[in-house]
């Protein structure tokens, strides 16, 4: 691990460590946002969410500048990431994407599809620190779960990518892949580290369905509730034996091939095969996430990981809001419960 790493991991530990321990939910200063730039988007993926969600509750989005102007509230050179819907379908993204990486470790997270000769270039000039592409399984499977020619639009891009980083001489972005395990996939997942290998990625992270449906900034509400309601009999199920296959599969390419890859989040084998099984110990699992990070949907709504209603970045600034009386009862919360029922599938549930 680089020195600059190890450094921003240790300094992200006292800065959410020490409010943790000492404060009743009051945190010290945001260490990483995610922006959801649109809930628009070209595909229609099986296990989406979004898709779940009804995104068809459209609000007004926040415009270009208005995007611009909440970046510039955060402290330099902290993690901002793009995701959606689609980011990449998002009027003046490529704008938004110029800014954020002058003044921030930017992070995309597509569906890859349109990383077309121009954006490719683009996003590799201007220094954009990671791009991870979202891809669930080899060519059919994935273009069953995503829609038709979705595997070869991803895989494209992502060449696209790794040519101009060669052609510029530039070590980034880091080129990852996000793969959600599925039912549907788990026969064939072990070739995505095959595909991973071929194209020189950087990480491949494998990540568990979660069966939420409100995951995102959409339908955001006041009250918690409902989030003390376990959701691990809505997890479709995964015959364990497919699961050890997979792994096993995984282990062998491994050995042979350069790969780096993980579980988000980082379960291990017994774990994950619970989780398939819709059996989990809540009592293994915490979460501090929201002592560092801040999720803001397209309409300026602002919510820590689901969807409860901290303010809206149109109404209050992120100084405000980071401590405002919502936040600090969420984090108290969370703090008292250590992690909610309703957490079950979400990647940043991490060992006690
Ligand atoms: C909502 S998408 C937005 C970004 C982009 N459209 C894409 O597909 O990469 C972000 C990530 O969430 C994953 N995802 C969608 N539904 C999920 C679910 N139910 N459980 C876990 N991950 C899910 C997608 O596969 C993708 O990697
Ligand atoms: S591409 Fe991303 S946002 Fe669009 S439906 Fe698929 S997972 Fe959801
Ligand atoms: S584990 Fe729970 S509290 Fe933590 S980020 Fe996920 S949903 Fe939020």
């Amino acid at each position: 691990m680089s020195v600059s790493k190890k450094a921003y991991g240790l300094a992200k530990k006292v800065q959410t460590g020490v409010p943790y321990r000492v404060f009743n939910g009051h945190a010290f200063r945001p260490f990483k946002v995610t922006f959801e730039v649109t809930y628009r988007c070209n595909l229609k993926c099986d296990m989406c969410y979004l898709v779940h969600e009804g995104r068809e509750k459209e609000g007004k989005e926040l415009t270009v500048d208005e995007i611009k102007n909440v970046i510039s509230q955060f402290t330099r050179k902290i993690p901002v990431t793009f995701t959606g819907g689609e980011p990449l379908i998002k009027e003046g993204i490529m704008d938004v994407l110029r800014y954020a990486s002058k003044r921030n470790a930017c992070s995309i997270l597509t569906n890859g599809i349109m990383l077309n000769e121009e954006r490719s270039k683009e996003i590799v000039d201007m220094g954009v620190s990671s791009i991870t592409i979202s891809v669930d399984g080899p060519k059919d499977v994935h273009n069953k779960i995503r829609g038709p020619r979705s595997f070869e639009g991803a895989v494209e891009g992502i060449k696209r990518i790794q040519e101009y980083k060669k052609k510029l001489g530039k070590n980034g972005p880091k080129v990852h892949l996000n793969t959600v395990i599925l039912p549907s996939n788990i026969e064939s997942l072990h070739e995505i580290v095959d595909l991973a290998a071929e194209l020189s990625i950087d990480n491949c992270s494998f990540q568990i369905l979660d069966p939420s449906l409100d995951r995102s900034g959409l339908n955001l509400h006041n009250e918690l509730g409902k989030y003390m309601k376990p959701t691990i009999h809505l997890v479709d199920k995964i015959d364990p034996k497919k699961i050890e296959r997979f792994l096993n599969n995984v282990d062998k390419i491994i050995k042979n091939k350069k790969v780096n890859m993980k579980f988000v989040p980082p379960f291990n084998r017994n774990d994950l095969i619970d989780y398939y099984s819709g059996r989990v110990s809540l009592n293994k699992y915490t979460c501090k996430l929201p002592w560092s990070s801040m999720i803001i949907s397209p309409f300026g709504d602002v919510y820590p990981c689901f969807n409860y209603k901290i303010g809206n970045v149109r109404e209050d600034t992120i100084s405000n809001l980071w401590n405002n009386f919502y936040y600090k009862k969420f984090r108290s919360l969370l703090k008292k419960n250590k992690i909610f029922p309703g957490c079950i599938g979400c990647c940043n549930m991490i060992y006690r």
